[in-house]
This record gives structure tokens, sequence and C-alpha cells, in this order.
């Protein structure tokens, strides 16, 4: 199933376009796509190319992170690295498809659905994360069952050690930016990026911040509200609002960088572009 995945992949990015994918979602790392699996419909999320040392590594944090989320009582989807060729290897962490998301949940819940999602989700990112064990809280992360929430979004590890420092080896979220910008993204903006998800406010800073993106606007006040019952110093809409507009602007910037790169890549060097971009993204 996954080298027909990759196959399909490939010939998309060589510029064969009678391939279509299913896309359900681009990432910072990966790109995640829909695939038949043998027990049902499957998100396989491709990630960047690793060696044989490399892929050994992200298996273990991977299988490490999904432990300490558990033992944290958040629920991850089940996940498996599965990989493709031979090194570099192209890894999919393959996960069961959701029926349903909380996204989509939100989006037609009365009041009362609402308030008791947003109180679920302060719950958990005040519970979970502290400066060992970090979370991508936005509400397009997490899938629904039941009562319960599942969290999708595994394939980055946000796990420090001791020192502060990243487990995961972080070259790979700067892998697809252009080469001459690698340097300088690692010095200076990595570590302030990878910060914010270590720390309770700023992780429900940015959820409140991303309604905006995903017109959730409903959600704002109640999730504020769950927030700073727990939380000082308060978050207020106007800072969510100024928050999402610098977020914004700086994952366009580095989207607009990557696609310089890949025409340059395409047109100049003649090369395969490796990474599958998103089109425009309405912010
Ligand atoms: N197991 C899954 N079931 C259903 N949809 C999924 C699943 N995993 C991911 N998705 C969809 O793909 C999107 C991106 O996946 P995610 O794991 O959050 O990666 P990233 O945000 O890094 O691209 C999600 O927001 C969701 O819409
Ligand atoms: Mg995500």
């Amino acid at each position: 199933m996954l080298e027909r995945l990759e196959a399909d992949a490939e010939a998309s990015l060589s510029g064969n376009t009678g391939i279509a994918l299913d896309v359900l979602g681009y990432g910072e790392i990966s790109t995640v796509l829909r695939a038949e699996g043998l027990d049902g419909p499957v998100a396989a999320k491709r990630l960047p190319a690793m060696t044989g040392e490399q892929l050994s590594e992200y298996k273990e944090i991977l299988a490490r992170y999904l432990d300490d989320l558990r033992a944290r009582g958040i629920r991850p989807v089940d996940s498996e690295v599965f990989s493709v060729g031979s090194d570099p290897y192209t890894p999919y962490c393959v996960q069961p498809l959701l029926p349903l998301l909380l996204v989509d949940e939100l989006r037609t819940a009365d009041r009362e659905t609402v308030d008791y999602r947003v109180e679920q989700l302060v719950g958990i990112v005040v519970g979970a994360v502290d400066g060992w064990l970090g979370l991508d809280g936005q509400i397009s992360n997490w899938g629904v069952d039941g009562d319960e929430l599942l969290y999708v979004d595994v394939t980055t590890p946000l796990l420090r050690d001791a020192s502060g420092k990243d487990q995961l080896d972080t070259d790979l979220f700067i892998a697809s930016l252009p080469w001459a910008l690698q340097g300088s993204v690692r010095r200076f903006l990595l570590d302030e990026i990878l910060s914010h998800y270590y720390d309770p406010r700023a992780v429900l800073l940015d959820m409140a911040g991303n309604l905006v993106k995903e017109r959730l606007f409903q959600v704002m006040e109640p999730l504020l509200r769950a927030t700073n019952q727990v939380l000082s110093p308060p978050i207020t809409t106007d800072e969510a609002m100024r928050y999402y507009r610098t977020d914004a602007r700086m994952w366009e910037l580095l989207q607009r960088l990557r696609q310089a790169d890949r025409w340059w890549q395409k047109t100049a060097r003649h090369r395969v572009y490796p990474f599958l971009l998103p089109g425009e993204i309405e912010r």
C-alpha cells in the first residue's frame, strides 16, 4: 500500500498532474495523505527522507512521546512508522483515519458541547504540558471518540531533556527550507518556535489565535474564559488576534521561501523538488 502511495507522491512531485493525491493536510514536517489500509482507510503522514540511523532514532523517540502522552492522560491515535525504499528511507507514520475530527464537531456544536470541549482542552494542556513535554494543541490536531479526545499530531515528538535540548533531531524540521536559510533558522528561530509548545499559556494562546484561521469565532470566548479561570495573566481576545496575525505572517513567509526554492530547484537546477507543498493557504 505504501509503495503505491509513495510512487504516486513521487510521480506528483515529478510533475505528473494526472495523479490525484488525496491530501488531508500539510504540516511543518509531514504531508498527510489518505490511503486504503488493510483494515480500512488510514492517514499516512509522509516524513522527510531519513538515513537508517535517523529512522531508528525517530521511531524510538516517537514511541517515547506516545508513552509520555499516555502517562499524562492524553490519548494519542494509534501510530506506526513504516518506510519505503532503502537508505535514505521515506518514512510514513500511519494512523487509522478518524471518522470525526474536533474541528468538524465544533463547527455545528451547541454551546454546551463547546463548553465541554474547551474545558477538556484546557484541562489537558494545563495538566500535561511542561518544559519536558510539548503539545501542538490547535483544534485541528484532535479527533473525537465519544466523550474523549484523541491527539493526532504526533509526527513531531515534542520532548526535551533536563537541559532543555530537543530530543528530536530538529534538522528534520528545517529540511524543507531553502538550504541558504537553514543555518539562520536553526540558530535564531527554531528554539523560539519550539519553546511555545512547552508552555501551557503559549499553547492555549496559539489554540485561540488559530480559531481565526479555522473560522471558529464562536469558540473564542468560551476558550478564553476556561483558560483564564486557571491561568494568569489572562489571555484577551485582543492578544489572541495580535498573536494570530504575527504567527500567520511568519508561516506565510516560510511558505513563500519554500515555493521560491522549489521554483529555483526545478527551473535552474532541473531537480525534482522532494517536498509536497500546499497551494495558497487562506489566513
Ligand atoms: N488519523 C487521522 N484521521 C483523520 N484525519 C487526520 C488524521 N491525522 C491527520 N488528519 C488530518 O490531517 C491534518 C494534518 O495532520 P497532522 O497530524 O495534524 O499533521 P500536521 O499538522 O503536522 O500537518 C489534521 O489536521 C487532520 O485534518
Ligand atoms: Mg496538525
